[in-house]
């Protein structure tokens, strides 16, 4: 018996990005992207490791396409790599790289799986990072020039479309910390930088919607939840700070037309330039708001508390807090008042291995522990629209475990395992789990 069900109609899908899974860095006319440039810098990400073959999905997607209808996945949530279609950022096309998102998308439709579009997670052609990257205003449009030639070319058939992944990330792992591409390390620019992403996604918003009005065009926003462990003033105070300078920084601006007042104080003359009529521009109508979630910010007696006693933890050392999710996405519902919701990532990452015990042809992926995690993720999300939260579907991170940034191949997010040195895809025990899921629209006991 089903005791959890999901409307009729809820979206179930998994997520992957570009440079993560597709490999074939310099193949068939694509440019080199700043991850491509990043990858290949030694000490920069663990063991050396570089997305040049990643799962080599260019090569591999109907294979894993297949993969997809196996699991009955209604939704696949990819990037387009910006350089395999528009090597140097603007001006001349690469029809190769075009091509392969037009099979793409063909492939996906004729599974019965629907496509959703992020145009930007992360891989930036290099030739424009050569002229000031994200902290030149010019990239704004050349985002939605970009974005014009691919929904010209696939917006017949791909319905959904997000800008960016994560521009917190982009602007604050790329800009302040430098742990992602381009790797700089500089407040001011991070902040700047932030801003014209925010810039960028309102001029590629006009450019979608002045081309085909009836797509769906939102972005996608990482919102760790920020929870404190007492009640004391001074820790929540920490708290809403840490919530504003990281998913308000964005939702803010995005659903309010302006930046949270008290952490734009806080960094004094650190804040960006900003132009005359650019927060009308980054706060256009959206059709939805996708949210990435993961784990939760903890906070106690004045400082971030990591680890949590009693607590556990993934690979990533992220916390599991399953609750803390259903009370961010009110948060969310409440404060910014959005379109329709759809978590457009969450998962969890364990050491998986394989194990022989379905026989020589046949190795099996147990992994419990992240069935655990999707059960209470999906059974919190579900509490969440029982309290009126807009949640219209859910996107698993990841399909199959691929290149995860910093951290190379040696973290596994997958509900499908990936042998890199075969390029075998196995099946996990979560996947078939995922499976039952979504035929059921629901969970069982
Ligand atoms: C998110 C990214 C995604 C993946 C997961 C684990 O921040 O959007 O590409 O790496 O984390």
């Amino acid at each position: 018996m089903t005791t959890l069900e999901f409307p009729a109609g809820f979206l179930w899908g998994a997520a992957t990005a570009a440079y993560q899974i597709e490999g074939a860095w310099n193949e068939d006319g694509k440019g080199e992207s700043i991850w491509d440039r990043f990858s290949h810098t030694p000490g920069k990400i663990r063991d050396g490791a570089t997305g040049d073959v990643a799962c080599d999905h260019y090569h591999r997607y109907r294979e894993d396409v297949a993969l997809m209808r196996q699991l009955g996945l209604k939704a696949y949530r990819f990037s387009i790599a910006w350089p395999r279609v528009i090597p140097g950022g603007f001006g001349a096309v690469n029809p190769a790289g075009l091509d392969f998102y037009d099979r793409l998308v063909d492939e996906l439709l004729a599974a019965n799986i629907q496509p959703f579009v992020t145009l930007y997670h992360w891989d930036l052609p290099q030739a424009l990072q050569d002229r000031g990257g994200w902290g030149n205003r010019d990239t704004c449009g050349y985002l939605a020039d970009y974005a014009a030639l691919v929904v010209r070319r696939l917006g017949d058939r791909a319905r959904h479309w997000a800008t960016f992944n994560e521009p917190s990330v982009v602007a604050f792992a790329g800009h302040r910390t430098g742990e992602h591409a381009p790797g700089l390390q500089d407040e001011r620019l991070a902040l700047q930088v932030a801003h014209h992403l925010l810039a960028a996604h309102g001029l590629t918003v006009q450019a979608v919607r002045a081309l085909n009005p009836q797509l769906n065009v939102g972005i996608v926003i990482d919102c760790w939840p920020v929870e404190t462990l007492s009640d004391s003033e001074q820790d929540r105070a920490l708290a809403e700070m840490i919530w504003q300078t990281s998913p308000g920084w964005f939702l803010g601006p995005l659903f309010q037309a302006c930046y949270p007042p008290q952490a734009w104080r806080s960094y004094g003359d650190q804040a960006p330039e900003v132009r005359p009529g650019d927060m009308a521009l980054a706060s256009q109508r959206l059709d939805f708001l996708g949210i990435n979630t993961y784990s939760r910010i903890v906070v106690k007696n004045g400082e971030v508390v990591q680890p949590v006693p009693g607590s556990e933890y993934t690979e990533m050392s992220w916390e599991i807090h399953a609750p803390a999710l259903r009370r961010m996405l009110a948060r969310v519902q409440r404060d910014y008042a959005p379109p329709p919701i759809y978590i457009t990532e969450n998962g969890a990452a364990f050491a998986d291995e394989l194990s022989p015990d379905g026989g020589a042809n046949d190795a099996r992926v147990h992994d419990p522990r992240r069935i655990a995690y999707l059960r209470d993720h999906f059974t919190q999300a579900r509490l969440a629209m029982d309290d009126g939260v807009g949640l219209r579907g859910y996107f698993v991170w990841t399909l199959m475990d691929n290149f995860e940034w910093a951290n190379g191949n040696h973290v596994r997010f997958g509900l499908i395992y990936t042998d890199y040195p075969t390029q075998q895809r196995i099946i996990k025990d979560s996947g078939k789990w995922y499976a039952q899921v979504i035929a059921q629209n629901g969970l069982e006991d």
